[in-house]
Protein backbone atom coordinates (compact mmCIF):
# COMPACT_ATOMS: atom_id res chain seq x y z
CA UNK A 1 0.00 0.00 0.00
CA UNK A 2 2.58 2.14 0.82
CA UNK A 3 3.97 1.76 -2.63
CA UNK A 4 0.71 2.77 -4.25
CA UNK A 5 0.84 6.30 -2.21
CA UNK A 6 4.60 7.02 -3.46
CA UNK A 7 3.63 5.97 -6.80
CA UNK A 8 0.59 8.43 -6.49
CA UNK A 9 2.56 11.34 -5.64
CA UNK A 10 5.18 10.88 -7.61
CA UNK A 11 3.26 10.61 -10.36
CA UNK A 12 2.64 14.30 -9.27
CA UNK A 13 -0.96 14.06 -8.14
CA UNK A 14 -2.88 17.14 -8.04
CA UNK A 15 -6.44 18.10 -6.61
CA UNK A 16 -8.99 20.22 -7.88
CA UNK A 17 -8.38 22.32 -4.63
CA UNK A 18 -4.68 22.63 -5.45
CA UNK A 19 -5.80 23.96 -8.94
CA UNK A 20 -8.49 26.40 -7.35
CA UNK A 21 -6.11 27.57 -4.68
CA UNK A 22 -2.68 28.10 -7.41
CA UNK A 23 -5.21 30.63 -9.20
CA UNK A 24 -5.05 28.65 -12.23
CA UNK A 25 -6.67 31.28 -15.71
CA UNK A 26 -7.44 27.76 -17.24
CA UNK A 27 -8.45 24.26 -16.79
CA UNK A 28 -5.55 21.65 -17.57
CA UNK A 29 -5.86 20.22 -20.62
CA UNK A 30 -6.35 16.61 -19.35
CA UNK A 31 -9.98 17.70 -18.03
CA UNK A 32 -11.12 19.49 -21.34
CA UNK A 33 -13.75 16.94 -22.44
CA UNK A 34 -14.59 16.82 -26.10
CA UNK A 35 -16.97 18.83 -27.45
CA UNK A 36 -20.14 16.58 -27.27
CA UNK A 37 -19.66 15.75 -24.07
CA UNK A 38 -19.82 19.29 -22.41
CA UNK A 39 -22.57 20.54 -20.23
CA UNK A 40 -23.70 23.10 -22.31
CA UNK A 41 -23.98 25.39 -19.30
CA UNK A 42 -25.93 28.70 -20.02
CA UNK A 43 -27.56 27.78 -22.91
CA UNK A 44 -31.13 26.61 -21.55
CA UNK A 45 -30.17 23.29 -21.89
CA UNK A 46 -30.98 21.49 -18.71
CA UNK A 47 -33.52 24.22 -17.44
CA UNK A 48 -36.59 23.37 -16.97
CA UNK A 49 -40.28 23.97 -15.19
CA UNK A 50 -38.74 22.89 -11.96
CA UNK A 51 -42.34 22.06 -10.53
CA UNK A 52 -42.07 18.94 -12.67
CA UNK A 53 -39.78 17.51 -11.11
CA UNK A 54 -41.14 15.52 -7.88
CA UNK A 55 -40.96 16.65 -4.26
CA UNK A 56 -41.98 14.22 -1.67
CA UNK A 57 -43.16 15.09 1.45
CA UNK A 58 -42.15 12.10 3.76
CA UNK A 59 -43.81 12.87 6.59
CA UNK A 60 -46.97 11.64 4.99
CA UNK A 61 -45.76 8.23 4.94
CA UNK A 62 -46.34 8.70 8.64
CA UNK A 63 -50.39 9.56 8.38
CA UNK A 64 -52.30 6.66 7.60
CA UNK A 65 -54.75 8.63 5.64
CA UNK A 66 -52.34 10.31 3.49
CA UNK A 67 -49.74 7.26 2.93
CA UNK A 68 -50.53 5.43 -0.04
CA UNK A 69 -51.48 8.59 -1.67
CA UNK A 70 -46.89 9.29 -0.83
CA UNK A 71 -46.38 5.48 -2.04
CA UNK A 72 -48.25 6.50 -5.29
CA UNK A 73 -46.32 9.46 -5.99
CA UNK A 74 -43.40 7.47 -5.61
CA UNK A 75 -44.04 4.72 -7.83
CA UNK A 76 -44.74 7.61 -10.30
CA UNK A 77 -41.51 9.53 -9.33
CA UNK A 78 -39.37 6.21 -9.83
CA UNK A 79 -41.09 5.41 -13.05
CA UNK A 80 -40.81 8.59 -14.65
CA UNK A 81 -37.39 10.00 -13.43
CA UNK A 82 -35.61 6.96 -10.80
CA UNK A 83 -35.46 9.92 -8.64
CA UNK A 84 -36.96 12.05 -6.48
CA UNK A 85 -36.16 14.88 -3.93
CA UNK A 86 -37.33 14.19 -0.31
CA UNK A 87 -38.68 17.17 2.46
CA UNK A 88 -40.20 16.20 6.17
CA UNK A 89 -37.45 13.15 5.75
CA UNK A 90 -36.32 13.28 9.89
CA UNK A 91 -32.94 14.57 9.37
CA UNK A 92 -32.95 17.55 11.49
CA UNK A 93 -31.19 20.46 9.20
CA UNK A 94 -28.75 21.13 11.83
CA UNK A 95 -26.99 17.28 11.68
CA UNK A 96 -27.11 18.03 7.27
CA UNK A 97 -25.21 21.65 8.35
CA UNK A 98 -22.57 19.91 10.60
CA UNK A 99 -21.51 17.10 8.28
CA UNK A 100 -21.28 19.94 5.53
CA UNK A 101 -18.96 21.77 7.62
CA UNK A 102 -16.58 19.06 8.99
CA UNK A 103 -16.55 18.19 4.87
CA UNK A 104 -15.67 22.00 4.47
CA UNK A 105 -13.05 21.82 6.88
CA UNK A 106 -11.35 18.34 5.54
CA UNK A 107 -10.93 19.53 2.19
CA UNK A 108 -9.06 23.00 3.42
CA UNK A 109 -6.36 20.92 5.03
CA UNK A 110 -3.03 21.19 3.87
CA UNK A 111 -2.47 18.47 1.06
CA UNK A 112 -0.04 16.19 3.08
CA UNK A 113 -2.77 15.88 5.47
CA UNK A 114 -5.32 14.31 2.93
CA UNK A 115 -2.54 12.50 1.26
CA UNK A 116 -2.55 10.05 4.50
CA UNK A 117 -5.52 8.62 2.81
CA UNK A 118 -4.93 8.38 -1.21
CA UNK A 119 -5.48 5.05 -2.98
CA UNK A 120 -6.58 4.03 -6.17
CA UNK A 121 -7.69 1.08 -4.88
CA UNK A 122 -11.49 0.57 -5.37
CA UNK A 123 -11.46 -1.76 -2.43
CA UNK A 124 -9.72 0.35 0.21
CA UNK A 125 -12.39 1.23 2.96
CA UNK A 126 -11.49 4.81 3.51
CA UNK A 127 -9.99 6.43 0.65
CA UNK A 128 -9.01 9.94 -0.25
CA UNK A 129 -9.04 10.83 -4.37
CA UNK A 130 -9.44 13.02 -7.09
CA UNK A 131 -11.42 13.07 -10.18
CA UNK A 132 -12.61 9.01 -10.95
CA UNK A 133 -9.90 7.39 -10.48
CA UNK A 134 -6.16 9.66 -11.18
CA UNK A 135 -4.36 7.11 -11.72
CA UNK A 136 -6.14 5.82 -14.25
CA UNK A 137 -8.58 8.24 -16.04
CA UNK A 138 -8.19 9.62 -19.59
CA UNK A 139 -10.18 12.61 -18.81
CA UNK A 140 -9.74 13.89 -15.37
CA UNK A 141 -13.13 15.50 -14.02
CA UNK A 142 -13.19 18.73 -11.34
CA UNK A 143 -13.71 16.62 -8.36
CA UNK A 144 -11.89 15.71 -4.92
CA UNK A 145 -13.85 13.50 -3.10
CA UNK A 146 -13.57 11.06 0.41
CA UNK A 147 -14.77 7.76 0.29
CA UNK A 148 -15.48 5.87 3.61
CA UNK A 149 -17.64 2.56 4.88
CA UNK A 150 -19.67 3.87 6.66
CA UNK A 151 -22.29 0.87 8.32
CA UNK A 152 -21.88 -0.22 11.01
CA UNK A 153 -20.47 2.91 11.89
CA UNK A 154 -18.43 1.24 14.92
CA UNK A 155 -16.56 -1.05 12.71
CA UNK A 156 -15.14 1.56 10.77
CA UNK A 157 -15.45 5.12 12.33
CA UNK A 158 -12.08 4.65 13.73
CA UNK A 159 -10.51 4.49 9.84
CA UNK A 160 -11.93 7.54 9.39
CA UNK A 161 -10.01 11.19 8.74
CA UNK A 162 -8.86 11.86 12.80
CA UNK A 163 -9.09 15.78 11.02
CA UNK A 164 -10.50 18.02 11.46
CA UNK A 165 -10.77 16.85 15.30
CA UNK A 166 -15.05 17.21 14.52
CA UNK A 167 -14.93 15.08 11.55
CA UNK A 168 -16.29 11.42 12.84
CA UNK A 169 -18.58 12.89 15.05
CA UNK A 170 -20.40 15.31 12.82
CA UNK A 171 -20.09 13.11 9.92
CA UNK A 172 -20.86 10.24 12.09
CA UNK A 173 -24.21 11.36 13.34
CA UNK A 174 -24.88 12.14 9.27
CA UNK A 175 -24.20 8.89 8.15
CA UNK A 176 -26.40 6.77 11.08
CA UNK A 177 -29.30 9.43 10.41
CA UNK A 178 -29.19 8.69 6.58
CA UNK A 179 -28.95 4.66 6.97
CA UNK A 180 -32.32 5.26 8.97
CA UNK A 181 -33.61 6.68 6.43
CA UNK A 182 -32.85 4.67 3.83
CA UNK A 183 -34.14 1.97 5.01
CA UNK A 184 -37.64 3.90 5.58
CA UNK A 185 -37.21 4.49 2.01
CA UNK A 186 -36.60 0.83 0.46
CA UNK A 187 -40.07 0.40 2.93
CA UNK A 188 -41.75 3.07 0.56
CA UNK A 189 -40.18 1.78 -2.59
CA UNK A 190 -41.06 -1.64 -2.16
CA UNK A 191 -44.36 -1.04 -1.08
CA UNK A 192 -44.52 1.59 -4.38
CA UNK A 193 -43.43 -2.00 -6.51
CA UNK A 194 -46.43 -3.83 -4.71
CA UNK A 195 -43.81 -6.11 -2.81
CA UNK A 196 -44.12 -6.96 0.67
CA UNK A 197 -43.40 -3.66 2.64
CA UNK A 198 -39.64 -5.02 4.03
CA UNK A 199 -38.71 -7.17 0.76
CA UNK A 200 -35.85 -4.86 -0.54
CA UNK A 201 -35.11 -4.23 3.61
CA UNK A 202 -34.51 -7.62 3.71
CA UNK A 203 -32.71 -8.31 0.61
CA UNK A 204 -30.36 -5.48 1.85
CA UNK A 205 -30.19 -6.27 5.21
CA UNK A 206 -26.35 -6.09 6.52
CA UNK A 207 -25.33 -4.89 3.85
CA UNK A 208 -22.95 -1.81 3.34
CA UNK A 209 -23.52 2.05 3.09
CA UNK A 210 -20.48 3.66 1.66
CA UNK A 211 -20.29 7.70 2.15
CA UNK A 212 -18.60 9.67 -0.85
CA UNK A 213 -17.94 12.99 -0.03
CA UNK A 214 -17.39 15.43 -2.86
CA UNK A 215 -15.43 18.35 -3.11
CA UNK A 216 -16.08 20.84 -6.54
CA UNK A 217 -13.98 23.72 -6.10
CA UNK A 218 -14.25 26.80 -8.35
CA UNK A 219 -13.63 26.27 -11.92
CA UNK A 220 -12.06 28.71 -13.98
CA UNK A 221 -13.77 26.97 -17.16
CA UNK A 222 -17.30 25.22 -16.39
CA UNK A 223 -18.29 24.99 -19.48
CA UNK A 224 -15.55 22.54 -20.75
CA UNK A 225 -15.56 19.96 -18.08
CA UNK A 226 -17.61 18.25 -15.43
CA UNK A 227 -17.34 17.31 -11.67
CA UNK A 228 -18.35 13.82 -12.53
CA UNK A 229 -19.34 12.20 -15.97
CA UNK A 230 -22.94 10.71 -16.64
CA UNK A 231 -22.96 7.21 -14.72
CA UNK A 232 -25.27 5.63 -12.54
CA UNK A 233 -24.39 4.09 -9.00
CA UNK A 234 -24.37 1.01 -7.63
CA UNK A 235 -26.10 0.50 -5.38
CA UNK A 236 -29.21 -0.14 -4.04
CA UNK A 237 -30.16 3.75 -3.18
CA UNK A 238 -28.37 6.85 -2.98
CA UNK A 239 -29.23 9.65 -0.61
CA UNK A 240 -27.69 12.93 -2.03
CA UNK A 241 -27.23 16.13 -0.13
CA UNK A 242 -25.77 18.59 -2.33
CA UNK A 243 -24.93 22.35 -0.30
CA UNK A 244 -26.17 24.22 -3.81
CA UNK A 245 -26.69 23.37 -7.61
CA UNK A 246 -24.69 21.54 -9.88
CA UNK A 247 -26.55 17.49 -9.98
CA UNK A 248 -28.17 16.81 -13.31
CA UNK A 249 -30.18 13.63 -14.18
CA UNK A 250 -31.24 12.66 -17.62
CA UNK A 251 -34.80 12.17 -18.02
CA UNK A 252 -36.79 9.45 -20.80
CA UNK A 253 -35.71 11.53 -23.40
CA UNK A 254 -32.49 11.50 -22.61
CA UNK A 255 -32.37 15.54 -22.06
CA UNK A 256 -29.62 16.67 -19.44
CA UNK A 257 -32.42 18.25 -16.76
CA UNK A 258 -31.03 20.72 -13.31
CA UNK A 259 -31.97 19.32 -10.00
CA UNK A 260 -32.64 22.88 -8.17
CA UNK A 261 -31.28 23.82 -4.56
CA UNK A 262 -34.00 23.10 -2.13
CA UNK A 263 -32.32 23.77 1.29
CA UNK A 264 -32.73 21.16 3.58
CA UNK A 265 -34.26 17.98 1.39
CA UNK A 266 -32.03 15.31 0.32
CA UNK A 267 -31.79 13.90 -3.41
CA UNK A 268 -32.93 10.28 -3.39
CA UNK A 269 -31.82 8.44 -6.68
CA UNK A 270 -32.23 4.55 -7.93
CA UNK A 271 -29.21 2.64 -8.19
CA UNK A 272 -28.61 -0.63 -10.44
CA UNK A 273 -29.11 -3.08 -7.38
CA UNK A 274 -33.50 -1.40 -7.13
CA UNK A 275 -33.09 -1.80 -11.24
CA UNK A 276 -32.15 -5.56 -11.32
CA UNK A 277 -34.54 -6.36 -8.18
CA UNK A 278 -37.55 -4.21 -9.42
CA UNK A 279 -36.85 -6.45 -13.13
CA UNK A 280 -36.49 -3.14 -14.66
CA UNK A 281 -39.56 -1.65 -13.95
CA UNK A 282 -37.37 0.66 -12.13
CA UNK A 283 -34.52 2.26 -14.01
CA UNK A 284 -31.21 3.56 -12.60
CA UNK A 285 -30.82 7.10 -12.82
CA UNK A 286 -27.95 8.52 -15.30
CA UNK A 287 -26.72 11.41 -13.67
CA UNK A 288 -23.58 13.93 -13.57
CA UNK A 289 -22.41 16.65 -11.86
CA UNK A 290 -21.46 19.97 -13.50
CA UNK A 291 -19.43 22.62 -11.65
CA UNK A 292 -19.16 26.08 -11.54
CA UNK A 293 -16.90 29.47 -11.69
CA UNK A 294 -18.01 30.87 -8.58
CA UNK A 295 -18.80 28.91 -5.56
CA UNK A 296 -17.13 25.57 -3.93
CA UNK A 297 -19.80 22.93 -4.03
CA UNK A 298 -20.16 19.66 -1.70
CA UNK A 299 -22.12 17.06 -1.80
CA UNK A 300 -22.45 13.53 0.31
CA UNK A 301 -23.72 10.66 -1.80
CA UNK A 302 -24.53 7.91 0.77
CA UNK A 303 -24.45 5.22 -0.96
CA UNK A 304 -26.74 2.00 0.32
CA UNK A 305 -25.76 -1.30 -0.99
CA UNK A 306 -26.84 -5.07 -0.81
CA UNK A 307 -23.86 -7.29 1.25
CA UNK A 308 -20.76 -7.79 -0.59
CA UNK A 309 -21.25 -11.16 -1.86
CA UNK A 310 -24.86 -11.69 -2.01
CA UNK A 311 -26.35 -12.34 -5.61
CA UNK A 312 -28.69 -9.51 -6.64
CA UNK A 313 -31.83 -11.09 -8.83
CA UNK A 314 -35.37 -9.95 -9.88
CA UNK A 315 -37.96 -9.95 -6.95
CA UNK A 316 -39.67 -13.61 -7.72
CA UNK A 317 -42.98 -11.88 -7.03
CA UNK A 318 -42.73 -9.58 -10.11
CA UNK A 319 -42.03 -12.83 -12.30
CA UNK A 320 -44.47 -14.74 -14.47
CA UNK A 321 -45.18 -16.34 -17.78
CA UNK A 322 -44.99 -12.76 -19.50
CA UNK A 323 -42.62 -11.66 -17.67
CA UNK A 324 -39.09 -13.22 -17.41
CA UNK A 325 -35.60 -12.40 -15.31
CA UNK A 326 -34.95 -9.20 -17.54
CA UNK A 327 -31.43 -9.58 -15.67
CA UNK A 328 -28.46 -11.54 -14.41
CA UNK A 329 -27.79 -11.97 -10.96
CA UNK A 330 -24.70 -10.31 -9.58
CA UNK A 331 -23.19 -9.32 -6.57
CA UNK A 332 -21.42 -5.74 -5.39
CA UNK A 333 -18.08 -8.08 -5.20
CA UNK A 334 -18.84 -8.29 -9.30
CA UNK A 335 -19.49 -4.55 -9.51
CA UNK A 336 -16.14 -3.79 -7.89
CA UNK A 337 -14.09 -5.94 -10.05
CA UNK A 338 -15.83 -4.79 -12.99
CA UNK A 339 -14.64 -1.60 -12.38
CA UNK A 340 -11.26 -2.42 -11.06
CA UNK A 341 -10.66 -3.59 -14.56
CA UNK A 342 -12.89 -2.08 -17.34
CA UNK A 343 -13.44 1.25 -17.80
CA UNK A 344 -17.13 1.81 -17.29
CA UNK A 345 -17.87 5.17 -18.65
CA UNK A 346 -17.65 3.14 -22.02
CA UNK A 347 -19.88 0.60 -20.75
CA UNK A 348 -22.36 0.68 -17.87
CA UNK A 349 -21.90 -2.75 -15.46
CA UNK A 350 -25.93 -3.26 -15.24
CA UNK A 351 -25.93 -3.22 -19.05
CA UNK A 352 -23.18 -6.46 -19.35
CA UNK A 353 -26.08 -8.10 -17.60
CA UNK A 354 -29.46 -7.17 -19.22
CA UNK A 355 -30.27 -10.53 -21.00
CA UNK A 356 -31.41 -9.82 -24.85
CA UNK A 357 -35.41 -10.43 -24.82
CA UNK A 358 -36.15 -13.24 -27.29
C1 LIG B 1 -21.88 10.35 -6.79
C2 LIG B 1 -22.61 11.43 -7.49
C3 LIG B 1 -23.24 13.73 -7.68
C4 LIG B 1 -23.00 15.05 -7.01
O1 LIG B 1 -21.10 10.64 -5.87
O2 LIG B 1 -22.12 9.18 -7.16
O3 LIG B 1 -23.28 11.15 -8.43
O4 LIG B 1 -23.77 15.95 -7.25
N1 LIG B 1 -22.50 12.69 -7.04
O5 LIG B 1 -22.01 15.15 -6.27
NI1 LIG C 1 -23.66 9.06 -8.56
Amino acid sequence: MEETKKSLLDDSFTSAMALTNSGVPQVPDRYVLPPSQRPALGSGIGTRDDTTLPVIDLSLLQQPLFRSRAIHDINKACKEFGFFQVVNHGIPLPVVKDALDAATQFFDLPVEEKMLMVSSNVHQPVRYGTSINHSTDKVHYWRDFIKHYSYPLSKWIDMWPSNPPCYKDKVGKYAEASHLLHKQLLEAISESLGLEKHYLQEQTEEGSQVMAVNCYPPCPEPEVTLGMPPHSDYGSLTILLQSSEGLQIMDANKNWVCIPYIEGALIVQLGDQVEVMSNGIYKSVIHRATVNRDVKRLSFASIHSLPLHKKISPAPELLDGNNTAAYGEFSFNDFLNYISGNDFLQERFIDTLKKSSS
